[in-house]
Order: structure tokens, then C-alpha cells, then sequence
């Protein structure tokens, strides 16, 4: 049962209030941004991993078609078919699409980095790349931690800000887009053949590093952050194709999901919301937002129809065939089976979203529907579309 608040009666009382000049005041309020600051991994990734790997002459897959097709026309290394969240945030706080740190087809320089600037990479953990070494893992592991994103950005900010307080005033200024983060330090283990209990012995060193990385943002004067949590792990194709059973038990009669791997995310994300919680009692002048994926996406799992998802709610729209139309051995690329109409589907390539899919859940935390606290909209450019 999906928890987000969202009603159509509460989204059109909240158009209605956007429509007419009237100020929420009961929340803390979301203000103008003049920057957008990100960490992460392939969810909010926008170039970083092509570029590192093109550098490195072996471009990812999301190097190709028909990664972009929908959007961009082009592939530009996000993985999707189109926008991601981030794009949409972008576009909702009228800022420029945020530029990857390592640089993208425009081959950009630190002076564009005054309207935001983006650490996700695709594949990266929020421990660090050396603890996954020491398990046997060390290779599939991209050395760019959260903590290495936060050094490269401790090392980037003197050139955006000049003295101490100046940069204090530009974090604060900026939305700090924590994530998703932490996901992949989860995937990697499970696809590796893990026990569930070692994996779960993860979390909360994971959560220290989210933690440590909030708290280090916040003492360089961050004053808005965005925490999102994990996704409905559970009825990803690529999850459903590796985990498969035969005992009818272990899946959600209503939606298909993988019991077990969707509790290992909501336990996960419960214990986010507990450090949460206690980092908003440290320091209560933050403002510190979980956004709540797990339950934006599981309704499109329960009610596909709303949402448009007609396409076979279980099956990516790209992928290398098979009940869930995903192949850990054939991933999408230009000679995967792709669909028609991505927007029918809310799997991109079995385990990122489509551009559809993102712009639900967008739409899901920019009306604070999914969000703890609500998200308010105080800033008089906000539109929605
Ligand atoms: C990751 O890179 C940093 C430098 O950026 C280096 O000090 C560290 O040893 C690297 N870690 C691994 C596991 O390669
Ligand atoms: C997955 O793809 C590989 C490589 O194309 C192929 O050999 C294999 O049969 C596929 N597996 C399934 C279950 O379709």
C-alpha cells in the first residue's frame, strides 16, 4: 500500500494555489535557488560516466541509441530514454540543465558551474570504492564515492565563491540534491550472490556516509538538501530476472514485486528517515527533505493505468528479451528489443526508469506529496507545465 500523500483532490487544490499569488506559509519553504549542487549515481548522473569512459576509450552503453531517443534525440550518458529527475528540477527552479563535473559533449569549464554542478556518476557507492576492493568486487566498483564527490566538490568551490561567508551565501542558495545515493552499494552485492544479512549488515555504514556527507554540507552552508531513498527494488526487471522463483510466495499478488528485495529497500529507507530525523535536531535551521521514491514509484506498480503504463508494467522497455524483457548478458542498446512508446513503460532498461517514470515522480515531490516534511512552493517563478 502506497503511502505518498498525493490526492488529484490535493494536486488541484495546490494548482489552484499556484494559479493565484498565495504563499503556503505552514512548512518550511522551498526558496528561489540559484543553483542546483548533485551527488549521486546513474539516477541523476548527466554525463559524467560517458565522459569518464569515453576518456577512458570504452564509452558506457548509455553512450548510444537508443539511450536519449525521446528527449535529447541524442545520447548524452543519462540512463534513460529521456529526462531524469534532476532535469525536471532543473527546469521547475528555471535553471540550466546541470552540468556534469567532468565535462560533457561541450567540453565545459568551471565558469559554467555558477548555475549548478553535477558529482552523480553512474555506478557509484556511497562507501567508499576501497571497502568494496577488499570483498572481491573491486572491479566493477567506480572509484567516485560519495566521498570522493564531496572532495571534488570542497575542491571546486573556491573558484564559485571567493571568501568563507561568500560561499556560506552560495550553498544556501543552492539546492543540494543528495542523491539517490547508497542504491548500488546494495546492487552490487545482490548481483554478486551475497546473503541478504551480509548486505543488510550494509546499511548502516552506508547510512554514515549519507550522514557524514549531509552534516559536511550543512557546517559549508547548505540550508536546503534533498534526500531521496531507494526504489521499490523488488519489481525492477533486473531484479525479477536474477531473483526468479518458482515458489509463488515470494510475490506481491497484486503487483507482481519481489517481497523480500522491496522490504530490504523500505528498511533501508526507514533507517534514513531515523538519521534524518536526528540530523534535522542538530541542526534545525536546515532544511532537510526525504524524498520519499520508494512510494512514488510502487503506484505505478499498483495502478499502472493511471500512470499510462500499459506496455506490461514488469518488462523493460529496452532490454535483451526474456519475461521481463531484460538480460544481464544483452543489455539495451541498438540491437535490443525496444518498444514502441516509452512512455507505455515505466522500466527504461530494466534497472533505470523511463523519462515518464521520472516525470511522475518528479511531479510527485515537487508537489510535496511525497516528500517529509511537505515541500512548499514559495517562489513566484515556480510553474508547473
Ligand atoms: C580513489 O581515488 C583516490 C584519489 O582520488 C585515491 O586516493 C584512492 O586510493 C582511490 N581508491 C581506490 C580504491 O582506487
Ligand atoms: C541472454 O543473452 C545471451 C547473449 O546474447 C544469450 O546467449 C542468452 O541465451 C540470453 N539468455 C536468455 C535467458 O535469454
Amino acid at each position: 500500500m502506497a503511502s505518498c500523500m498525493a490526492s488529484s483532490l490535493f494536486q488541484k487544490h495546490l494548482l489552484l494555489l499556484i494559479a493565484l499569488p498565495i504563499v503556503i506559509s505552514s512548512s518550511p519553504a522551498l526558496r528561489c535557488h540559484d543553483s542546483i549542487i548533485s551527488f549521486g549515481d546513474s539516477l541523476a548522473d548527466t554525463g559524467n560516466l560517458l565522459h569518464i569512459s569515453r576518456s577512458e576509450g570504452r564509452p558506457t552503453h548509455a553512450g548510444f541509441l537508443p539511450y536519449g531517443e525521446t528527449y535529447f534525440r541524442r545520447p548524452t550518458g543519462r540512463f534513460s530514454d529521456g529526462r531524469l529527475v534532476i532535469d525536471f528540477v532543473a527546469e521547475w527552479l528555471g535553471l540550466p540543465y546541470v552540468a556534469p563535473y567532468y565535462g560533457d559533449d561541450g567540453g565545459r569549464s568551471a565558469a559554467d558551474f555558477g548555475k549548478g554542478v553535477n558529482f552523480a556518476v553512474a555506478g557509484a557507492t556511497a562507501l567508499d570504492a576501497g571497502f568494496f576492493e577488499g570483498r572481491g568486487m573491486g572491479n566493477s566498483v567506480p572509484n567516485e564515492s560519495l566521498g570522493v564527490q564531496l572532495g571534488l566538490f570542497k575542491e571546486l568551490l573556491p573558484s564559485l565563491c571567493d571568501t568563507s561567508s561568500d560561499c556560506k551565501e552560495f550553498l544556501g542558495k543552492s539546492l543540494v540534491l543528495l542523491g539517490e545515493i547508497g542504491g548500488n552499494d546494495y546492487n552490487y552485492p545482490f548481483f554478486m550472490g551475497s546473503h541478504l544479512e551480509e548486505i543488510q549488515d550494509l546499511v548502516p555504514l552506508v547510512l554514515e556516509e549519507i550522514v557524514s556527507a549531509i552534516s559536511e554540507l550543512i557546517d559549508l552552508g547548505a540550508e536546503t538538501i534533498l534526500v531521496p531513498g531507494n526504489f521499490p527494488i523488488g519489481c525492477l526487471p533486473a531484479y525479477l530476472t536474477e531473483f526468479q522463483s518458482s515458489d509463488k510466495e515470494e510475490y506481491d499478488p497484486s503487483t507482481g514485486c519481489l517481497n523480500w528485495l522491496n522490504e530490504f529497500s523500505q528498511y533501508h529507507n526507514e533507517q534514513l528517515q531515523r538519521k534524518l530525523n536526528h540530523l534535522r535536531e542538530l541542526h534545525p535551521q536546515a532544511n532537510i527533505i526525504y524524498i520519499d521514491y520508494y512510494n512514488a514509484a510502487l503506484r505505478f506498480y499498483e495502478s499502472p493505468d493511471k500512470f499510462g503504463f500499459d506496455g506490461g508494467i514488469l518488462r523493460a522497455c529496452c532490454g535483451g528479451g526474456g519475461t521481463y524483457n531484460y538480460n544481464s548478458s544483452a543489455l539495451c542498446n541498438s540491437n535490443a528489443r525496444v518498444c514502441d512508446d516509452p512512455s507505455a513503460y515505466a522500466s527504461w532498461d530494466g534497472i533505470h526508469f523511463t523519462e515518464a517514470a521520472y516525470r511522475w515522480i518528479f511531479k510527485s515531490m515537487a508537489d510535496g506529496s511525497c516528500t517529509v516534511p511537505k515541500l512548499d512552493i514559495s517562489c513566484p517563478s515556480l510553474a508547473f507545465e
